[in-house]
């Protein structure tokens, strides 16, 4: 087995290699003067399984170019096997048709990559785990959320509330919980399918005089972050803090959260950014190393 530093990954990909001890095949890319992507891999991945690790966060479609790329340089120079690790995995959110019109874009990109050479697919806390199943290869969602707990707890947060800005993340406060031993609740939110605007609304939350982490799984425009600060100094929590896996932060996103009275924000390396505070480095390496079953 040898992992292929994708260009969107090499930090992450190098960690994950020196942790599952395996050996990483670099990668020679650029853009050609009309836009068109180039890739070539630095060493042989003849007779391997082959992990290309690639995250599809902005730019997402250059991204996913590259990542299929990889998977046909691998396939064409001998690779017996292309396990794809993209931790942001870009279109998820498309993943069913909301209007008429539209396409399941994950579904279509999962093909595309299939077609690429891509046998399977690890990727972290994707937003549907139900879109996976329609994929025409295997797939896998993993957790990081223990691990963003966990930085809490080792910065000395005990017994602090996990809230859950929607319905839908409650499955993530509720793992966060495990770990930070506080309450857990959620808030409910409506997102207009037109305008892509949200509203939120707390529903008997007792979080008076508490220490609130928020959890979700992406922060883009920070929309959902603002509106779930603003519910809870109305409802009277004593600091708030932002905790995610895929840390977009489109925009001035960032500034305009702090500026909301959150404290700070926390994030993985999903999406390199300033606050990648939590590695999923020994997540995605435990999951390599571990045995197939079967
Ligand atoms: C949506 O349901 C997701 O779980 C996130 O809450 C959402 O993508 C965050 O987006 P934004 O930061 O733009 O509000």
């Amino acid at each position: 087995m040898k992992i292929v530093l994708g260009p969107a990954s090499e930090e992450l990909g190098e960690k994950i290699a020196e942790l599952a001890n395996l050996e990483p095949v670099r990668v020679a890319y650029k853009t050609f003067p009309d836009g068109e992507a180039y890739v070539r891999l630095k060493s042989s991945v003849k007779d391997e399984h082959v992990i290309i690790v690639q995250t599809t966060s902005a730019p997402q479609d250059s991204r996913l170019i590259q990542l299929a790329l990889l998977a046909g340089a691998s396939k064409k120079n001998g690779a017996l096997r292309v396990t794809a690790v993209v931790p942001y995995l870009g279109y998820a959110r498309q993943d069913k048709i909301f209007l008429e019109g539209e396409g399941a874009s994950i579904e279509t990109m999962a093909y595309m990559l299939n077609a690429a050479g891509i046998d399977d697919l690890v990727t972290v806390n994707v937003h549907s785990e139900k879109a996976l199943k329609k994929f025409p290869f295997p797939a896998k969602t993993l957790s990081a959320i223990p691990l963003v707990s966990k930085y809490f707890v080792e910065k000395g947060f005990e017994k602090v509330f996990a809230l859950a800005p929607d319905k839908g993340a409650m499955y993530i406060a509720k793992q966060a919980q495990r770990v930070l031993g506080g309450g857990v609740g959620h808030l409910e939110k409506k997102r207009d399918r037109h305008t892509g605007r949200t509203t939120q609304i707390g529903q008997n939350l007792d979080v008076k005089g508490q220490t609130v982490i928020v959890f979700d799984d992406i922060i883009s425009t920070g929309g959902t972050i603002i509106g779930a600060a603003k519910i809870l100094q109305e409802l009277g929590a004593k600091k708030i803090f932002a905790a995610c896996v895929h840390p977009i932060l489109a925009g001035d996103a960032e500034q305009r959260i702090l500026n909301s009275g959150v404290e700070e924000i926390v994030g993985t390396d999903s999406v390199p950014s300033h606050v990648s505070k939590v590695s999923l480095a020994p997540l995605i390496a435990k999951t390599l190393k571990a045995p197939k079953s079967g």
